[in-house]
C-alpha cells in the first residue's frame, strides 16, 4: 500500500489531538528533524498524558517515528497532515485511485463535495534514494536525516510548481490550474487528456506540434522555460488544439545561466518525438526559431 492509501485510510479515524500533534510536526519541519515529548507538549499545549497515548497511535499507524532522541514525521504522516488540511478547506472530499505515479511523485484522482473531478500530486523526490539507503540499512540516524530531507525538498518541489503554475495561469497556455497546496502536496483541476507518450495516432500532429511549441513560446515570453519538457509531461484532448503542458517544479527563469542549452533542450525533444513518431518532417532550429520569434 503507497503512503497515500495508508494516508486516506486513517485520515477517517484520526481524531482532533492527533492532528494537534502532526500541526507540531509539520510546522517544525523547517527548523527540527526530531522533537522531544517535552517539546511536543509544549508546543501542542496537550496534556502529558494525551500526548503520549496519542504518539503510541500515530506510531502504530506508521505516521511518526520514535528514535533515541525523539519523534520524527514520516512520509505518511505528512501525507495525512495534508490530506486533513484539503478536506478541511473543502478542497476535496475524497481520494481516489492513482492516476500517474511518476518518478518525483504520485498523483491520485480526487473528487470534491460535489463530485468533481481533481487530481491531487504528492511530491516523492528522494523516494529512490531513501529506498537505497533503506536497503543498506545504514544507521537509523542517517535514514531518519534522509527523510527529514527530503519532505523539505519535496515541500519546496511543491511551491515552486505552484508558484510556476500561478505566473502562467493567465497567459493563455494550457496547463493545470493549482487550486491548492498543503505541503507537498497541490490539488489540481483533473485534465482529461492522455499522455502524448501513449499517442499511437493523430489527425493532425502538425497542429498539435505547432500548439505545443506556441505554448513553450508563451513561456518564454513570461520568462519561463519548463526544462523536463517531453512526450511524458504533455497531456493531449480530442481535439488537436487540447494540449496541456504539465510537471512545472524545475522550470527555470529566462535568465538561468543554462537558459538557451534548457529551451533547446525542450523545443528538441518535442520536436524529435513528434519527427519519430508522427513523421512531422521538423526541423529543431526551425522550431526554436519559432519559439523565440513569438515573443
Ligand atoms: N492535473 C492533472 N490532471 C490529470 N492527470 C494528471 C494531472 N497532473 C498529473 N497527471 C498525471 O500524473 C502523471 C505524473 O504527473 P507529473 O508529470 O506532474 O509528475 P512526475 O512525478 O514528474 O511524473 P514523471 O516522473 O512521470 O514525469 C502525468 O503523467 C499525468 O498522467
Ligand atoms: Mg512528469
Amino acid at each position: 500500500m503507497s503512503s497515500v492509501q495508508i494516508a486516506a485510510n486513517v485520515v477517517k479515524n484520526l481524531e482532533r489531538e492527533d492532528y494537534m500533534l502532526l500541526k507540531v510536526f509539520a510546522s517544525g519541519l523547517k527548523h527540527h528533524e526530531t522533537l522531544t515529548r517535552h517539546q511536543l507538549v509544549d508546543y501542542s499545549r496537550l496534556h502529558g498524558d494525551v500526548v503520549d497515548y496519542r504518539l503510541k497511535g500515530l506510531q502504530e499507524m506508521n505516521l511518526i517515528n520514535k528514535n533515541t532522541r525523539g519523534f520524527t514525521i514520516l512520509n505518511a504522516g505528512l501525507d495525512a497532515f495534508a490530506l486533513k488540511i484539503l478536506a478541511e478547506k473543502n478542497i476535496i472530499s475524497g481520494i481516489g485511485k492513482p492516476i500517474g505515479v511518476g518518478k518525483e511523485s504520485d498523483v491520485y484522482e480526487a473528487v470534491t463535495d460535489r463530485q468533481e473531478e481533481r487530481a491531487v500530486k504528492f511530491f516523492r523526490i528522494g523516494r529512490i534514494s531513501f529506498r537505497e539507503a533503506t536497503k543498506k540499512r545504514s544507521f537509523a540516524l542517517k535514514e531518519q536525516n534522509n527523510i527529514h530531507h527530503w519532505l523539505l525538498v519535496n515541500i519546496s518541489a511543491a511551491k515552486k510548481e505552484v508558484d510556476m503554475l500561478q505566473r502562467l495561469k493567465d497567459t493563455g497556455i494550457s496547463i493545470p490550474l493549482a487550486l491548492y497546496r498543503a505541503m507537498h502536496c497541490i490539488a489540481m483541476n483533473r485534465i482529461n487528456g492522455v499522455r502524448l507518450v501513449n499517442v499511437k495516432e493523430l489527425e493532425h500532429p502538425t497542429i498539435v506540434l505547432q500548439n505545443i511549441l506556441l505554448s513553450i513560446g508563451i513561456a518564454y515570453k513570461n520568462h519561463i522555460i519548463h526544462s523536463d519538457l517531453s512526450e511524458y509531461n504533455i497531456l493531449v484532448g480530442e481535439n488537436p488544439r487540447d494540449t496541456w503542458i504539465i510537471d512545472w517544479p524545475q522550470a527555470v527563469s529566462t535568465d538561468h545561466p543554462n537558459a538557451q542549452h534548457l529551451l533547446k533542450r525542450d523545443v528538441s525533444n518535442i520536436v524529435r518525438f513528434f519527427n519519430r513518431r508522427f513523421a512531422a518532417g521538423k526541423i529543431v532550429g526551425d522550431a526554436l526559431k519559432e519559439v523565440l520569434n513569438s515573443t
